[in-house]
């Protein structure tokens, strides 16, 4: 049985031996492994760390904000780095899932190590979970947060890695967050993948069509946030449909719905959701984003599937 306030005491050690003199960069994302994880460095080096929010322009309605509101609530020192162009520059032309998984990946430790050497910072600190390095080390797909474990070496990005949680799945990362003391809204937070809405956009990832699936994802979730559910979102597709719009027939955009139960993301299941809901959702997706004409529900388990659509 996983025992929280003992996995916290030695990492507390550990995390105080790794970083040494330096000062840490814990990257945080506002999800729960983020956060869990620069929670736990502030708790072992105090002051010496800065988390900092790397606003790629992929991200959820609000979240910058959100992200910042609450480290700084929690007593961390926090920056937000914009940096939107770039990462929309690096998805030019880019419709492979697993390109732009790297491509991702490289900015974002392009962008950190910048920000490093601004605040002359040698270690960055990362959520990284047990689950990430499966699934990139068998070849599933490359989580943008797996470095060493595939022989990448981040001192060519010029600083060491820091991963508390690497060891561990999500429910106990959930465990040692509670453990923690950290607020219910991180704690039993939704995941949300690193590389963000370009996984939800199909094909070419340009920020109008990141724009359409921001909207439709929160929709999906002001209309399912009772159901429970481990993860719930919206998809944009590659390809059009015909539809009808203020009477007129359009090809226009489809959006598939993904609600899911899971433990710890290594399998899942599709929830049946109320099928009122269900109309709910499509009508508001299809009536508020004008250029979507069709809504489409993902009843796939995984596997086959996997539970995002890239
Ligand atoms: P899949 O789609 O493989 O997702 O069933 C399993 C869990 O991982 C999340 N996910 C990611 N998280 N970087 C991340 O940090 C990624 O590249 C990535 N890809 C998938 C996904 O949302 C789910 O919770």
């Amino acid at each position: 049985m996983f025992d929280a306030k003992k996995f916290i005491a030695k990492s507390l050690e550990e995390i105080k031996e790794f970083v040494g003199e330096h000062k840490v960069i814990s990257a945080c994302s506002g999800g729960v492994d983020s956060t869990v994880t620069t929670f736990l460095v502030h708790k072992a080096v105090g002051d010496k760390l800065l988390a900092v929010f790397i606003n790629d322009g992929l991200r959820r309605e609000g979240e910058p904000e959100f992200v910042i509101r609450t480290l700084k609530d929690l007593g961390i020192k926090a920056r937000l780095i914009d940096a939107k162009e770039a990462f929309f520059k690096i998805f030019a032309g880019r419709i492979d899932a697993e390109e732009k998984r790297k491509a991702f990946r490289h900015d974002f430790y392009r962008t950190l190590g910048r920000v490093a050497k601004e605040e002359n910072i040698g270690v960055i600190a990362q959520g990284t979970i047990k689950a990430d390095v499966i699934e990139t080390v068998k070849g599933i797909k490359s989580q943008h947060n797996v470095l060493e474990q595939i022989g990448i070496d981040p001192l060519s990005y010029g600083y060491k890695i820091l991963e508390p949680l690497r060891d561990l799945f999500k429910p106990e990362v959930r465990m040692v967050g509670r453990e923690l003391g950290l607020p219910k809204n991180i704690t039993e937070r939704m995941p949300f993948p690193g590389p963000a809405l370009s996984l939800r956009v199909l094909g070419v990832v340009t920020p109008e069509r990141v724009e359409i699936v921001r909207k439709a994802t929160q929709i999906v979730e002001d209309e399912t946030s009772e159901l429970g559910t481990f993860q719930n979102f919206a998809v944009l597709h590659n390809d059009k449909a015909t539809g009808i719009k203020n009477g007129k027939r359009i090809y226009g955009d489809i959006i598939t719905v993904r609600i899911v139960d899971s433990e710890d993301a290594v399998t899942a299941k599709a929830r049946e959701v109320p099928y009122e809901v269900l109309k709910r959702i499509a009508a508001r997706i299809t009536e508020e984003i004008p250029s979507v004409v069709r809504c489409l529900y993902d009843i796939t388990d995984k596997p086959p599937s996997t539970i995002e659509f890239e």
